[in-house]
């Protein structure tokens, strides 16, 4: 009797340990790519960023046209700052009417996440 608990413990213990086990291999994973690879995989995921729905991408396939193609950023936007702003969705560089989610002001994405991509985008 005793003994059929403790292994039913040990079982369920060797469990939790595995399910916990994977997240952080996940985040291991991350930690080994640079911020541009980390901001490219944001960019493209259709829960986090999700910019291929509306921009042409380098890289991404299906894209939508709701918005102009991500391209020659660094020429657009020379002062990066602004570039991470817009991504973030500050109001004063806000196009009004327009369907771009402002991604921090809506807490879509963290900051960091924000940077990621605008690092990313930045090599485009
Ligand atoms: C629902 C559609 C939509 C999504 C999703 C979207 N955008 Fe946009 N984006 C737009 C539209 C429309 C514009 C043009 C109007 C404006 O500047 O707001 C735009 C403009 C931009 C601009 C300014 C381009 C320029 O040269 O002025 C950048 C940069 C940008 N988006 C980046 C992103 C990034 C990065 C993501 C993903 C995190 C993203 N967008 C997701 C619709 C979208």
């Amino acid at each position: 009797m005793l003994k059929s608990k403790t292994k039913q413990l040990l079982t369920a213990l060797a469990f939790s340990t595995a399910i916990m086990a994977s997240p952080m291999a996940a985040n291991a994973a991350d930690k080994g790519m640079s911020s541009v690879e980390a901001g490219k995989k944001i960019a493209f995921s259709k829960k986090k960023g999700n910019c291929l729905a509306c921009h042409a991408m380098q890289g991404g396939a299906m894209a939508g046209n709701i918005g102009p193609a991500l391209i020659a950023m660094k020429l657009r936007f020379p002062d990066k700052q602004k570039l991470v702003d817009k991504v973030w969705g500050k109001l004063d560089l806000q196009v009004p009417n327009s369907m771009m989610p402002p991604f921090g002001r809506n807490e879509v994405l963290t900051d960091a996440d924000i940077n990621k991509i605008v690092d990313f985008i930045y090599t485009l």
